[in-house]
């Protein structure tokens, strides 16, 4: 039965596939969410974000990063010269809010993430940036530390990927933002190398 359920994720379409996520009932987190936060921004963009999970504004809008966190991932888009919704696309490892922002727990991130390899599928990006140690550790099966992973590029399923602090940590860490801001010009120049090529 699950298998007919990642089969037919494999395959939806962006409708479809909405679809899929708003109606998903595959592990608990359904059942305190408010409602899904399926992801936002262009369809076809070259950089696709991304995130944990949803936290209590989010769940309450049903957009990615639309708090405290989210201003300041827009700043960070601002550093390089990328616009929500217009350059990048904006996704979560898990779709529905963990209760009291815990991280998400692993067998929830594994029912959720073929919506998340679908959306990688149909967006094609260019580069993906992990936002913080649960994206990071769950897009690369790592429990390798952030610090350890900035800095040089890894891969997602043949796709490159850049690691940076989340932005939640950074409004608590101040003294790394420096180090975010470095990622985000390591990532604008890989990019570019990208686009070149
Ligand atoms: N933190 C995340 O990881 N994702 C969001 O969408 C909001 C906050």
């Amino acid at each position: 039965e699950s298998e007919d359920r990642s089969t037919s994720i494999a395959h939806a379409d962006w409708g479809r596939l909405r679809q899929m996520v708003s109606g998903c009932t595959a592990c608990p987190l359904s059942q305190t969410r408010k409602q899904t936060v399926f992801g936002v921004g262009d369809e076809q963009a070259d950089w696709l974000f991304i995130g944990e999970g949803p936290g209590a504004r989010e769940d309450e809008l049903g957009e990615p990063f639309v708090g405290q966190a989210g201003k300041l991932l827009d700043n960070m888009l601002q550093a390089v010269s990328l616009r929500r919704g217009q350059d990048v696309y904006i996704a979560n490892i898990v779709k529905c809010r963990p209760p009291g922002n815990r991280n998400p727990q692993d067998a929830e991130a594994e029912q959720c993430r073929p919506y998340l390899l679908r959306q990688i599928a149909l967006i094609q990006p260019r580069l993906i940036v992990a936002l913080g140690k649960v994206a990071a550790q769950n897009l690369l099966a790592t429990d390798a530390s952030i610090a350890s992973l900035r800095g040089r590029l890894h891969e997602f399923s043949g796709i490159p990927l850049i690691v940076t602090y989340h932005p939640a940590y950074l409004l608590r860490s101040l003294g790394d933002k420096a180090k975010a801001w470095e990622d985000l010009c390591f990532a604008r120049d890989t990019m570019r190398n990208l686009q070149a090529a």
